[in-house]
């Protein structure tokens, strides 16, 4: 029976409105596009001038809101779900000292100040693992007790992207918030999935020249980092732990500046043969199929900057899922049919 057949019907469905804060490439756009969630981006902010460029060229049309910190809430339209992997500043000791919780001078605020004024019905927001540890474990609690006080149930799940599909160790903090109650068996934690697809599968199958290190660099690597740098296949080099990994995974993909991440392969006419990644290894590390994303003719360092910051698009989309089996994406109540 359909929607004009059931007269008695109060509730129809309706696409999910999405609005993408600290948008990046459009994690949450991409993702839910793995979905089959219907929905709708109703505006994003970003303040990077290349990152905005990105993402106006893979999700055209969009409505830029630009720095979150300058948004009027009431200039956005109403939306159902808020996403933001918000850039991490631990929160005023002055403020927690006092034992308040004071979000203000942090772009937390702004998120709180932008959801306590349009109450979406689902928040779900990404930080580094570090938000869960000792250090800046109150700004984890500030955050949480900040939108159950909004009316919100929250729940926090620390994932990693090896545990589904990927081979990077990536771990993150997700945070979901429900406006209302949540069933008491929600669990955010998608199902996981051994891995079978390894760092070697992703790699290019003819890397760029430019990509290797010369002769005289990979002397001064092995001298570094005290590695010989043999290997029988292409295998991820983890510069911040002096080793070599034999696992198939690659670290977490990080910003280039901080040089930890090479791919080391076989040794060739008696060479050692270090690179870095290529900028679609980057992204397929981060859930993309070839071609998914338009890298708007950008440049090494922006992309990978981008993909080091990044929602790993294939989390995100089980993420997505994860909630919207067990909560409905949106509900309208819609006038009666016998009454319209
Ligand atoms: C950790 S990244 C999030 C990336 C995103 N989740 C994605 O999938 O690509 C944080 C982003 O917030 C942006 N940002 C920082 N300050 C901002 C502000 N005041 N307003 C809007 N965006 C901001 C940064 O430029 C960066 O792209």
């Amino acid at each position: 029976m359909n929607q004009k057949d059931n007269k008695f019907s109060r509730i129809k469905q309706k696409k999910l409105r999405l609005f993408e804060a600290f948008a990046g490439y459009g994690g949450a756009s991409f993702a839910l596009r793995k979905t089959n969630i219907p929905f709708e981006t109703i505006g994003f902010s970003e303040n990077d001038k290349f990152a905005v460029e990105l993402y106006k060229r893979n999700h055209p049309g969009v409505a830029d809101f630009g720095d979150i910190t300058k948004i009027d809430p009431k200039d956005i339209p109403d939306f159902d779900l808020f996403t933001g992997g918000f850039p991490c500043q631990p929160f005023s000791q002055v403020g927690l000292g006092k034992g308040e919780e004071d979000t203000r001078g942090t772009l937390f605020y702004d998120i709180i100040r932008i959801c306590g004024t349009k109450k979406p019905k689902h928040i779900l927001l990404e930080n580094v693992r570090g938000l869960k540890t000792n250090k800046h474990g109150k700004t984890l609690e500030t955050i949480v007790s900040k939108l159950t006080k909004m009316g919100y149930d929250v729940v926090v799940e620390l994932l990693n992207s090896k545990n589904y599909g990927i081979p990077q160790n990536r771990d993150r903090v997700w945070i979901y918030a429900y406006l209302g109650s949540l069933p008491l068996t929600f669990d955010l934690q998608p199902p996981q999935q051994p891995l079978d697809v390894f760092f070697k599968d992703l790699l290019d199958k003819d890397p760029d020249e430019e990509l290797f290190k010369d002769q005289q660099q990979v002397e001064r690597l092995k001298e570094l980092y005290k590695l010989d740098f043999i290997v029988n296949e292409p295998s991820c080099a983890d510069l911040y732990n002096k080793t070599i990994r034999n696992d198939g995974i690659s670290i977490t993909i990080l910003e280039p500046h901080h040089n930890k991440m090479r791919v080391v392969h076989p040794p060739k006419n008696g060479k050692l043969r270090v690179r870095k990644y290529s900028i679609a290894e980057h992204f397929r590390l981060m859930g993309f199929k070839d071609g998914e994303i338009d890298f708007a003719d950008q440049g090494y360092n922006q992309l990978c900057k981008r993909a080091a910051n990044g929602w790993d698009i294939n989390l995100a989309s089980r993420i997505f899922k994860q909630i919207f089996k067990q909560v409905e994406a949106v509900t309208v109540r819609a006038k009666p049919a016998y009454l319209a």
